[in-house]
């Protein structure tokens, strides 16, 4: 199978080395997937200071933020600059500041600008604070100054009432959503723009699971439109978590959490564009404990959107997020480590794609997904039930790999027909993208191999395949066919869904934590009442019994900023001289030229549609790296 001629007819320049690092598996951090066993130091976050400076900022942001909530509880609003002042200081002492980078930062502070008085002042004050203290954090001191975060308290106890929420954001501006999450509208965008744009589903037949009436239907979108018409149109559309239906909740650090497995009906009115929310039915199988609540229902409607908020929320970050994106990537990186010398061709190319992936994940295997950890102090269910639907979400692309694709993806949603749904940002922006990377992606790979005998005679590269589909190895399957590559087109179009997911996909359900989730209202990672409660007659204190803790909405602003806020790398900037041959750095520069356009687009198309810039070019790093 590997020719000989074939291998040598690659060009001189890219020569076979010994791998520069060679990974084992470990199948039993969270079994049974591949994960990288430990990082190397030069895959390490320590490498890469830059990174370690835009983590520090935020980092400061949110312990700034949190000293301006105590501040502001502790004090009247006369006494809140100099209670921040002083707050700062005793932060210093607790996060043993030894070698005086906060006091230091602080005096200059102060010297540069004078000692602020007025609100604007101390925020543009404390800017300035924060600005010259991330560039002198290390890693350690910034761990340390996050746990110790966890011991300052701010918040704690039920809300009273929506503006207790508003109040978290005191140095951090409070996201968009808090003004208008309770708007349909809203709701409805956050279906196809949102944090998890990727649960919607044309119906193809009407649901036996949800049982509604036409009369309902109509109650909805009016007499002129019928659920028969706009299913037969294709204008019928579902959100579908039942997946959740008997998971187990979690009740980790203190309180009973709730998931709901909710159905969600949307419709396109007739020579429409955007999806409106049409019913929803809390529970996936319907009873006379669980009836079809409308829009026209007042608060319960109110609670079964906070219903379907809760559920997507849960469903992004273990599905969408950790799942299909940071865990789908990791035994590409370590194939990649292990069978291709670091000048192949392909290494090449992918290797800034995985810059800081097995760090975070590591990072997110042993302090995140962990019994009392983050993941099991704020999401709905069980920690061992969030690691079983991890898995489930990591293997429902790992072993369908073929059918992972964006086009495939969209497809099996049956969201793919622009006339039947018109806007759906995500797809529309995504697929710009996709299109773009699977041109420089055909374009760099088809210098190298010129045949498919070429590539076929790379043993490299038949090695990486082998050992990404190995047992030992990836565990991967559905890879290219009968999981061999044996032609061009199956490379590009493996190597242009790395590149996608590492890159755009990533930003796409990453960035939105900062933008909208961190605003716990409108989209609270657990319920705290069952969703029975919503039964005998509500209003905004029942609304308030959905809603995590303040203590909990505080620890969700602070764990979803930090992740959505870093933006290290961004897509097609390799580095200058990184590609030494002059063709491929006139391919790259059509690659980027085509980013700048779409860039552009995008900016044009928003001011026409559901807006949308998690996909602008310009925001998406190269690889996932927080
Ligand atoms: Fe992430």
């Amino acid at each position: 199978m590997l020719e000989t001629e074939a291998v040598t007819s690659r060009p001189a320049a890219i020569r076979d080395t010994t791998p520069s690092t060679r990974y084992a598996y470990n199948y039993a951090y969270l079994p049974p997937l591949a994960i990288a066993d430990a990082v190397s130091p030069a895959e390490a976050f320590s490498a890469r200071p830059g990174w370690v400076h835009l983590v520090s900022r935020s980092a400061l942001k949110i312990l700034v933020n949190s000293i301006m909530i105590r501040a502001k509880r502790k004090g009247g609003s006369t006494e809140f600059v100099p209670q921040v002042l002083n707050d700062l200081k005793t932060v210093a002492q607790l996060i043993g500041d030894d070698r005086g980078d906060l006091r230091n930062a602080t005096a200059m502070a102060v010297e540069e600008q004078g000692s602020p008085t007025t609100l604007p002042q101390l925020k543009a004050f404390l800017e300035a604070v924060i600005e010259s203290l991330a560039k002198n954090l290390d890693l350690k001191t910034l761990l340390d100054i996050g746990q110790k975060l966890g011991q300052f308290e701010t918040v704690s106890g039920p809300a009273s009432n929506l503006e207790d929420y508003n109040q978290l954001f005191q140095f951090i501006p409070v996201p968009a959503a808090s003004r208008n999450f309770r708007d349909d509208s809203e709701f409805a965008a956050m279906r196809v723009a949102g944090p998890n744009p990727l649960v919607i589903e044309r119906m193809k037949a009407l649901d036996v699971r949800l049982p509604i009436t036409d009369q309902q239907y109509q109650a909805v979108m009016g007499t002129h439109d019928s659920l028969e018409t706009a299913l037969a149109d294709g204008r019928l559309y579902l959100t579908d978590f039942s997946v959740f239906d008997g998971a187990i909740n979690g009740s980790f650090p203190a309180a009973q959490k709730f998931n709901y497995a909710p159905l969600a009906l949307f419709a396109v009115p007739p020579g429409g564009q955007s999806i409106m929310p049409v019913a929803i039915q809390c529970a996936s199988r319907p009873g006379p404990g669980n009836p079809i609540v409308l829009p026209q229902d007042g608060d319960d409607w109110l609670l079964a959107k906070t219903m379907v908020q809760i559920a997507d929320s849960n469903f992004h970050e273990v599905v969408s997020h950790l799942g299909r994106t940071h865990l789908f990537v990791e035994p590409f990186v370590i194939a990649t480590h292990n069978q291709l010398s670091p000048t192949h061709p392909l290494s090449v190319l992918l290797t800034p794609h995985f810059e800081g992936t097995l760090a975070i994940n590591d990072a997110a295997l042993r302090k995140l997904v962990v019994s009392r950890g983050l993941v099991d102090r704020l999401s709905a269910s069980s920690i061992d039930q969030a690691r079983v639907f991890t898995v489930k979400a990591v293997q429902s692309y790992q072993l369908n790999v073929s059918f992972s694709t964006l086009p495939q993806t969209l497809a099996q949603r049956g969201v793919d027909d622009t006339s039947r749904l018109p806007d759906y940002p995500y797809r529309d922006d995504a697929l710009l993208i996709w299109g773009a990377i699977g041109r420089w992606v055909k374009d760099y790979l088809s210098h190298y191999y010129k045949s498919d005998a070429a590539l076929q005679g790379d043993a490299e590269l038949q090695n990486w395949v082998a050992e990404l589909v190995a047992h030992d190895g990836g565990r991967l399957n559905n890879v290219g066919e009968a999981n061999q590559i044996r032609t061009r087109a199956q490379l590009v179009e493996l190597v242009t869904l790395i590149c996608f997911t590492a890159s755009a996909q990533h930003a796409a359900v990453n960035y939105p934590q900062c933008a909208t989730m961190a605003y716990t209202p409108a989209m609270p990672l657990a319920g705290y009442a069952p969703f029975s409660a919503t039964r005998n007659g509500s209003g905004e204190r029942d609304f308030l019994k959905f809603l995590p803790p303040l203590e909990m909405a505080k620890l969700q602003l602070d764990i979803l900023y930090f992740l959505g806020s870093v933006y290290y790398t961004r897509l097609g900037d390799y580095g200058d001289g990184y590609f030494t041959e002059p063709v491929i750095q006139d391919h790259l520069a059509k690659f980027k030229q085509e980013l700048l356009e779409i860039e552009e687009k995008i900016n044009e198309r928003n001011k026409t549609r559901t807006p949308y810039e998690f996909l602008l070019p310009s925001r998406i790093p190269q690889s996932i790296n927080i």
